[in-house]
Order: structure tokens, then sequence, then C-alpha cells
């Protein structure tokens, strides 16, 4: 067995840990005091536990009524260590008495060291297993007990756990010793802890009387407003539909200076990226606040979904994060409905459908050797596939019964462990079908169907011709492999008759079949676009649906749908003419969603496909299409507009400034940017990303360092800041682009949004090639410095470079310098490459002639 494989005997439990930290913030070193109460099914000489990283001051253990000395050996490869006992401990109970000291690391992983404004803070991230480089624990799912936590830290700070605090008193030396409360059985990779010169908002309460705080580095508590009433709010949703109260004392949420993914669930504390969390209460844009809201209502799912039952092991990670990506998105899109927040979601999708048409795809549900293979599955299959999912299972046995087989599974795996035929088995019993056999294909099958449909009028209505087949967006595969895989399909159908339009589901399981839709003049194949699949319609399909879709088709289908022909045009099942003959019928589209879509399909094409000589041809094509749209919704925003129409301009000039290249929207946006530096009121805050992306496309030195003293001068404002960050990645002056890629690696970036800057560099073709060159020669720098789900981000953001010599570069680099945390992200972003520039080549070919095409430009 590879030693990473290990796994911890079950024999051995751990009940209650009570852990004492001393944190000396200054040489970034803690010493600790840990005692463990465990279970013991038979006597044993020695207890194997998880630890890295730590020196072993004493190993005691308490049995047959009194102490007796142990010795610690680690293992550093498999992360373990082992206390020998010179006389066996007896089954049953017994304590363990630990003393050890350690790092605080210089990473994002574990007990880690952050820095904001000259100030220090420390912080942990313990998910998927970096409990382990903390304290020594049984660092598995499976094994969870109480947590007594005490920290003692430098005066002038604070300090926040999982549990509440129960009392602080100032040491002899200063130092401020800080008790917090057991936990209930939580796993390790739960446990957290916080440490800095924090400020903390006045506690809010939920319906139910949970008390509420949000903590931000010192000097921007004025921001926590927003983020405090979406986690009171949610809770309040969350309580309801769970029918379970907020299984812990409290909540804290916490903005930690420099964090690797997003947010993290610790039950009671729960950690977030500064732009997760923090919203000026005047300036945020509504973008930001989404994402605020979003992520609260996902971590506080997690408090029932993932903290209070918790998947047994790695492989059913799914079951945490699907269903708080599903039920978070239920909850702010309840609790928002204005946003319109289920057109994102469906929007979100189209991530992973591109990933899940790889062959190098995995199940939602997959095997899990190890931690370090842990870390690649929080990818989009695992979100977003699962989430979309768990919705198609809802959408077919009914809200109701879905909430109720939620409920009882909740319940019945309280404080405990569960698996997903766990969440099977109470589904079926609250809704009467045989749920496991339905979900089981969708959860250990890769890859997802491709509904082939041909169509037949008659005097009855539509007929059609259905098969089923794997979807795959390599072309040849796709003629090559008649995959025997099949889905058993929920599929809605949409379509009109004379009376109006009407829906009817059918699951459809088999390779072929049939479907008779009475009097139907079209046909959509997937209501509420609410199915996991693609589907292809027959030219006569197609050309019957066209001109129903703005009257007939929701905003979330025909998103869905347009999604839907892309990824067919990519995977070379549709041409390119024939892309553009769908795109005439969004002509009038006016939602920002669909837009947004849009906007995506077109600046690809723009990126990948366009070459300089066609580049005018085409900017006029978008011009013609958005620039009356544009003018009627104008530069400013009426009093009375919604906010979607606030996102709706952005887009436009997007579109109209970056990709047409508009002379008058450009000059437009320079002179803005200028007035905005001087005074921030004279531009609406949802459109200054873009005003400041088409400002400095033709921006020189002197705007540039504008945009720089900006950013740092915002460092109090994180929307800001990073928003002026990522606009330093669209200055196209070759000297520009050499100066962003080594702020990169400088003080100035911080390793956490490091490779979100050079991803946006190696997607812009200005910058492209310099910043591969970039990549190239300092990876070994970046490795270092970016923790495995960054350097994931940034392998990912490799696979953009589609021109066909880079592409092949880049491929036998990636594949040259794969590691244990990316074997899997460098397999799929190597496909994808593979496919894309081959796509590119394939689509360029095209673009001349349908450009040629008088309609085109004609608005
Ligand atoms: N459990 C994750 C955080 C996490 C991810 C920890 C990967 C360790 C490794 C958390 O619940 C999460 O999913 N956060 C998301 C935000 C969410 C709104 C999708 C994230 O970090 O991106
Ligand atoms: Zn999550």
């Amino acid at each position: 067995m590879i030693k990473q494989n290990f796994r911890l005997s079950r024999t051995v439990r751990p009940r209650w840990y009570g852990l004492r930290i001393e944190a000396d913030l200054d040489s970034w070193g803690y010493r600790a005091h840990e005692k463990i109460e465990l279970d013991l099914g038979e006597a044993t000489r020695e207890v194997v536990m998880h630890s890295v990283g730590h020196r072993f001051h004493e190993v005691r253990a308490f049995f047959h009524g009194r102490w007796w000395a142990g010795t610690a050996e680690s293992d550093a490869e498999a992360e373990i260590v082992t206390l020998r006992f010179a006389e066996p401990l007896p089954a049953g109970s017994v304590r363990l008495d630990l003393e050890f000291s350690g790092e605080i690391l210089e990473r994002l992983r574990g007990f880690y060291r952050s820095h904001k404004d000259g100030k220090r803070y420390a912080a942990t991230q313990f998910e998927a297993a970096d409990a382990r480089r903390a304290f020594p624990c049984f660092d598995e799912p499976e094994f969870k007990a109480r947590f007594q936590l005490t920290l003692v830290i430098p005066p002038r700070n604070r300090a926040i756990s999982n549990g509440p605090e129960v009392s602080e008193r100032v040491l002899p030396d200063g130092r401020i010793e800080v008790r917090f409360a057991e936990t209930p059985p939580i796993s390790s990779y739960l446990v957290a802890w916080c440490i800095g010169p924090f400020e903390v908002t006045a506690t809010a309460f939920t319906q139910s009387g949970v008390p509420v705080r949000v903590w931000l580095p010192q000097g921007m508590i004025d921001k926590a407003e927003f983020a405090l009433q979406a986690h009171v709010r949610s809770l309040d949703y969350l309580e309801a539909y769970t029918g379970i109260p907020y299984p812990y004392a409290k909540v804290d949420a916490i903005g930690v200076p420099d964090f690797e993914a997003g947010a993290m669930e610790n039950p009671g504390a729960i950690t977030y990226r500064l732009t997760a969390i923090a919203a000026d209460p005047v300036r945020a844009s509504v973008a930001a606040r989404k994402s605020i809201f979003n992520t609260v209502a996902h971590e506080l799912t997690h408090m029932w979904w993932g903290d209070l039952v918790t998947m047994k092991w790695w492989d059913d990670l799914w079951l945490n994060e699907s269903f708080a990506t599903f039920v978070g998105t239920k909850t702010s899109a309840d609790l928002l409905p204005e946003w319109g927040l289920w057109r994102d979601f469906v929007a979100a999708l189209s991530r992973p459908f591109q990933l899940d048409a790889l062959a190098s795809t995995h199940p939602i549900s997959f095997t899990v050797e190890n931690a370090k293979q842990a870390t690649e599955r929080f990818d989009v299959i695992t979100y977003w596939k699962g989430a979309a999912v768990v919705r198609m299972l809802e959408h077919f046995l009914g809200a109701d019964a879905f909430r109720t087989g939620v409920r009882a599974y909740l319940q019945r795996f309280r404080e405990g462990n569960a698996q997903a035929e766990d969440f099977w088995r109470e589904l079926s019993t609250a809704s009467g079908q045989d749920v496991a056999s339905l979900a089981q294909a969708w959860i250990k099958q890769a890859g997802h169907p491709l509904l082939k449909i041909r169509t037949r009028r008659s005097s009855q209505g539509l007929h059609l011709e259905l098969e089923q087949t794997r979807f795959f967006a390599d072309p040849e595969r796709a003629q090559s492999e008649q995959s025997a895989q099949l889905w058993p399909i929920p599929v809605v159908w949409k379509w009109a008759a004379e009376d109006g339009v009407r829906e009817q589901r059918a699951l459809f399981a088999e390779a072929r079949g049939e479907v008779v839709l009475p009097h139907a003049g079209w046909a959509y194949p997937n209501g509420n676009a609410s199915g996991f699949y693609r589907f292809s319609l027959d030219p006569t399909g197609l050309e019957a649906l066209v001109p129903h879709v703005q009257a007939a088709l929701a905003a979330h289908e025909r998103l869905n749908l347009l999604d839907n022909q892309w990824a067919l045009l990519k995977a070379g099942y549709e041409s390119l003419r024939s892309y553009f003959a769908l795109l005439e019928g969004f002509r009038q589209e006016r939602d920002r969603a669909v837009l947004g879509t849009l906007a995506e399909q077109l600046g690809w094409l723009w990126l990948h496909v366009v070459r300089e000589a066609e580049e005018e041809r085409f900017g006029r094509y978008v011009e013609a299409f958005f620039r009356a749209q544009w003018q009627s919704l104008g530069w400013e925003p009426r009093p009375d507009e919604t906010d979607d129409d606030r996102v709706r301009r952005a887009i436009l000039l997007h579109l109209l400034g970056n990709i047409a290249r508009a002379r008058d929207l450009r000059s437009a946006a320079a002179e803005r940017i200028g007035r905005y530096f001087e005074e921030r009121s004279s531009l609406d805050a949802n459109l200054v990303s873009a005003v400041a992306s088409v400002a400095a496309a033709e921006g020189d030195r002197a705007l540039y360092e504008r945009y720089l003293a900006h950013k740092r001068a915002a460092a109090q404002e994180p929307e800001e800041e990073h928003r002026f960050l990522m606009a330093l990645a669209s200055f196209e002056r070759p000297e520009l682009v050499e100066r962003t890629l080594r702020l990169v690696l400088s003080e100035e970036v911080r390793a956490q949004d490091a490779p979100f800057v050079l991803n946006a560099l190696l997607a812009r073709r200005p910058a492209r090639n310099a910043a591969w060159q970039f990549v190239r020669s300092h990876w070994q720098e970046l490795r270092a410095r970016l923790d495995p789900m960054l350097l994931q981000n940034l392998v990912r953001g490799l696979a953009q470079l589609t021109d066909p010599e880079s592409a092949a570069e880049v491929r036998a680099f990636l594949e040259a310098q794969v590691i244990e945390e990316t074997r899997e992200t460098t397999r799929q972003a190597c496909e994808q490459l593979r496919l894309d520039a081959a796509t590119v080549r394939r689509l360029r070919d095209q673009l001349a002639a349908v450009l040629e095409a008088p309609t085109l430009t004609a608005g």
C-alpha cells in the first residue's frame, strides 16, 4: 500500500479533545497541551493518529489508575504519529495527554499566517485533511468528537473558535487566555480558530434566538452589515426548511485576509475570503452582494448538511457540496426573488457540462484513496453537476416529498455520519418511488446523455423519435464510440398546443423511443431547464422552435437552449452558420442572464477564433446586434430601474467597448474612469469593472499607475481592491503586461489572488503569450507559492492557450509538471485544450464565410 493511502484503525476512537494552544504571532510559533479521551475496542500498545510537523515534548496515557509515559514516532509521508507505551492500553476508556509545539504555517492550510495593513493574523483551514498539520488528531470525517478549546493569544488580539467564549482572562505576562465552550460532536476538518486584531459587529439574533456576529480585520467593520443580515435571514429560512433548530450555540462569521477557497463551513465559526463577506454599505455592486449572499447561504446549509450529518468518507463529498450548492441557491433565490437567481444557477451549469463532456471527467461519486486526492474532488462536477442532479431529483419527486425525505435523513443521522444510500432510502420512503436506481445512474456513471430528437409533423402533432448516447465534446469520440451507457432521463417536454403552452414529464430510460405531442407546433425538450442532459433537435425541430423562443420560453430555458447549442457547436454537431442562425432569435433578448451567456460565447469566439483580419467585421456584427439596446439604456442609471438593468448595462458596455471596440465608448470610458477617481459617486458601482477594463485597453503607463494607486488605497474595501487588481490585467501595452506579471510574484498580490490575475492575462490576446512565457519560466516559484486549489486554477487557466502552437507546448509542459494534487486537473485541462485547439481550427474555417452573409450585420 502506498503510504499516503494510510487509513486509521476503526478500533481506536476519540470521544473528546481538550486543546490549549499558546500562539505566538511574533515568532509564528505555538505550543500546545492536548488531552484526548479515547474508546479502545481492544487492548493495544500503540495508538496511531494523524500529525504533521509537530515536535512532541511529552506523551502520557492514563490507565490502570495512573499515568504512563510513552514515545512518539512521526512518519511524514504517511502523515501520522505512532504513540507507543511499555504497557498495553486496556480496552475501554483511556486518556491521552500530549505536549507539543509547531509552526504557524506560511501557506493557506492548517494553522496559518495572514497579514493585513501591517498587522498579523492567524487562522485555520482544515478541510479536507489539514487539521493534522495543526494538532495530532484522528483526521478522518468519521471520527466525530467533542472539542474544548482554549487559546492563549498576544495582547490586543481577539480569538474566535467554534464554541462560544466562556471565559477570558489576562495572564500575568499580559497575554490573554480565552476559553471556549465544548462543541457537539464534529469531525476534525470542522474545527477552527482565528486570532488577530479583529473587530466585531453587535450581536444580531435570528427569530429563534441564535446569536450572530460578523468579524472583520481592523478598520473594516462598517462593511459587515450586509453579511450579518444575510446570515440571520438564511438561518431563519434553513431552520424552517430542515425542521431542525440550528445545531450549534452561535454563529460567528469571520473575514480572513488570506484564504485559499471562498469560504469554509466550520460550525459556529465560518471563515470567509474578504470579498465573500465584506460589502460597502453604499457602494457594493449587485454582483458583490449576490455573491456574498450565495456564499453565506451555501455555508449555512452546511451547518445541517455536512456538519450535523457528515459524509462517512470523502467519496461522498458531493453529499455535502452539491446539497449546499442546491439548497444554498434555493435559500437565496427564495429570499431575494428580484434577483432571479435560478437563472444564475442554470448559467453556472455550462462549466460542469463542459467538463463532464470530456473523456477525462469523473462520476459525481468517486473513490478517493487519500487526502491529496480529496483536494481535487472540490470541482464543478462535485458542486454543480451534483447540485443539478439533486435539483433534477427534486423536480422529479416534487418539492414536498423531497423536503420530507431531507428532513427524515437529517433527523436520523444527526451528529453522525452517512452515505449516499442512506439519503436515497429516506427519499424513497418519502416519495414512494425507487429513488436509488434513478439516482445511482446519475451519481455513479461518468458523463451525461445526449438526447437526439428526430421530428416528424403529422395531423396529430409532433412525432419525436428519440435516441440517447453519451455526450462527448470530442467529435471523433462521438462518431466512433457506441457507448453502452444509458441514463433514466426525466424529460420535461414543453410544447405549444392550441390552448397554450403545455408541459409533459416522461422518464426516458431506453436507447431509443418515441413520443407524440398532440397538436404541437414546436417542442423544447428541457422544461424549466431542470435536466442535466444535452439534446439535439434536427433542423425541422430547431426551425420550428426558434421563432417561439422569446415568447414561449422562460429566461433560464432560453439560456439553457443557447448553452446547449453552443456545446453542440463546439463538439462539431452544429455548424457556425446554424449557431449564428439561432442567434437571430435572440436579437430582441433583454434578459441580463441570457445576455451574459451570449456575451460569454461571443467573447470566446472573439478571443479564440476571430483573426486579426476579421476583427473589424466581427466587431460590426456585435455593434449591430447590441447598439440599439445600449442606446435605449444609456450611460446613466434611472432611479426606477432594476438591478437587472444595471447589470445588463455593464454586459453591453463590455460587448461594445471591448469586443466591438466602439470608439465613442472607449473615449467615454477613459473620461469616466478619470472622473471616477476624483468622485466615486459619478459612476454606478455595477459599471465600474466594465469601464475600468474598456479604459485600460488603450491605457498608458500614467493610467496604469492610477489604477495601481487606487487599488492600494482601497485596501479596506475588498471589492474595489480586487476590481482594480483585476483591471490591471486589461492593459494591453507590452511593458504594462510585463509589469502586471512581475506584480503577481511580488508582495502586491496575495497568493489567493495570483492565479486569477494570471488567468485573466492568459485569456487576453495581447497578453497571453507573454503570460505563458512567464508562467512557464516561473513555474517552480508558483508551485511553491500556490496551495493545491490555487495551482489547480492556474492549470485550468493554461487551457486557454488554444493557439495550435501554444496548445501543443502547454500540454507537453503540464504533463511534465504533474503532481499528486494536480493529476486529474492536468488530464482534464490537456484534453480540453486539445479539443478547443481543434475547435478553433474548425471554426476559423467557417467564420469568414459566416461573416460574409449580409443578413448578419443588418441590425
Ligand atoms: N467546504 C467548502 C470550502 C472548501 C473547499 C474547503 C475546498 C476545502 C477545500 C465550502 O463550503 C465551499 O464550498 N466554498 C465555496 C463557496 C461556495 C459559495 C460555492 C468556495 O470556497 O468556493
Ligand atoms: Zn461547500
